[in-house]
């Protein structure tokens, strides 16, 4: 009997997520003969029943594209936007999956799209997922893709700045992407040599910052490089997120629920701001001129390293030797040079944050880093 699957990348946007879509289905259709179909736009195009029959010519020429050609979005199942109202279309979901012969689901995605395909799993049907995410935040794998490709723009990022902050003998804060994770911001402030690096998992003094600046003026180096991640917090910003955490957490009343989820969420939004502050700070603290360049989406377009098609292709053909052996309810992870097969329990609703003690960390306070702290 052929088996049929289906295959759909959700949340944002990943370099590497056209590798992973063509190595599954080369291996799923050329190898073990079965039939892939793609949903458009992530849970969405599941609802909709939008989708596309893959032949072997759609596979081919997309392992260097950029994006991903089956288009996503932010879709929750359980939470879709349906004439201007949330509503759980799990029950859709599934009834699209029997209409469709489905044996199996493939969902390509980072955090939200784990915790998603969870409860996909939970209504019976046999979902497995790869992880993908600039971010590299996904938890029980080594490594996701799309990470390795944002490393190398943010790190020839840096590399350019040097030249203008040294000519200028200016500070340059530079934001690169990473709201609850700092992966990013360290990886690319360590390979491009940033002076100061800034994390969302180690709260900094604004002080502590501008005295290591300082400090670099009075040995003759007029100029520095600030790495920060888009979430990083000051320490009293992180105080002041921890007790509205801790409001929403305990408030029993809905009113107060309500204003403390929007306070966490406007202190979510205003991280372009924070960092024009910080740089401001520096200003004055410092006695630098300091400029800021926000990295944005240059991070996330655009085609996928030599590391990331590798990776994508490996977990892809991975994901659907699993499928032919009757694997479900698992990630497919990168762990050393193998593929293994996560239960999504273990993966769903837990991020990898950066260790404070990580040998990166380390490593980088041994060249002299500051991270603020
Ligand atoms: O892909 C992850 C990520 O790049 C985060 O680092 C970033 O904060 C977020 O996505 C923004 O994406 P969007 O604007 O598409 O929601």
């Amino acid at each position: 009997m052929t088996k049929h699957i289906g295959i759909l990348t959700a949340g944002g946007d990943s370099p590497g997520l056209n590798a992973a879509i063509r190595g599954v289905g080369k291996a799923a259709q050329g190898h073990y003969g079965m039939q892939m179909i793609g949903f458009r736009d992530g849970f969405r195009g599941l609802v909709d029943n939008r989708m596309t029959r893959f032949d072997s010519n759609m596979l081919s020429g997309i392992l260097t594209k950029g994006g991903t050609i089956l288009g996503t979005s932010r879709d929750k199942p359980h939470r879709m936007l349906i004439g201007g109202k949330k509503q759980d279309m799990t029950d859709v979901i599934v009834e699209n999956y029997e209409a469709n012969h489905l044996d199996a689901l493939v969902c390509l995605g980072g955090g939200g799209t784990q915790k998603n395909a969870l409860q996909l799993m939970e209504k019976g049907l046999n979902v497995i997922t790869l992880p993908k995410t600039i971010d590299n935040d996904v938890a029980m794998t080594d490594t996701t893709f799309g990470f390795d490709t944002a490393l190398g723009i943010a790190t020839e990022a840096i590399d350019r700045l040097h030249s203008t902050a040294h000519s200028h003998h200016r500070i340059i804060v530079v934001e690169i992407m990473g709201h609850r994770a700092g992966w990013l911001a360290l990886g690319s402030g360590i390979a491009g040599g940033a002076d100061v690096i800034l994390l969302p998992e180690i709260p900094y003094d604004i002080n502590q910052v501008a005295e290591a600046i300082r400090e670099r003026g009075r040995s003759g180096r007029n100029f520095s490089i600030v790495a920060v991640a888009e979430g990083a917090l000051s320490q009293e910003q992180a105080r002041i997120i921890r007790a509205a955490e801790e409001k929403k957490a305990n408030s029993e009343d809905k009113k107060e629920l309500k204003r403390a989820k929007k306070e966490l969420a406007d202190l979510a939004a205003s991280h372009a701001n924070r960092t024009v502050q910080l740089s401001r700070q520096l200003e004055e603290l410092t006695g630098l001129e300091s400029r800021v360049t926000i990295l944005g989406y240059l991070q996330r377009g655009g085609t996928p390293s030599a590391a990331d098609r590798l990776l994508a292709t490996r977990l892809g053909t991975a994901c659907a030797d699993l499928i032919h052996q009757g694997t479900f309810g698992v990630m497919v992870a990168a762990r050393g040079e193998t593929a293994v097969p996560v239960p999504l329990e273990q993966v769903a609703g837990n991020k990898k944050l950066v260790p404070k003690d990580h040998p990166w960390v380390v490593s980088a306070r041994h060249v002299g880093t500051n991270f603020g702290d």
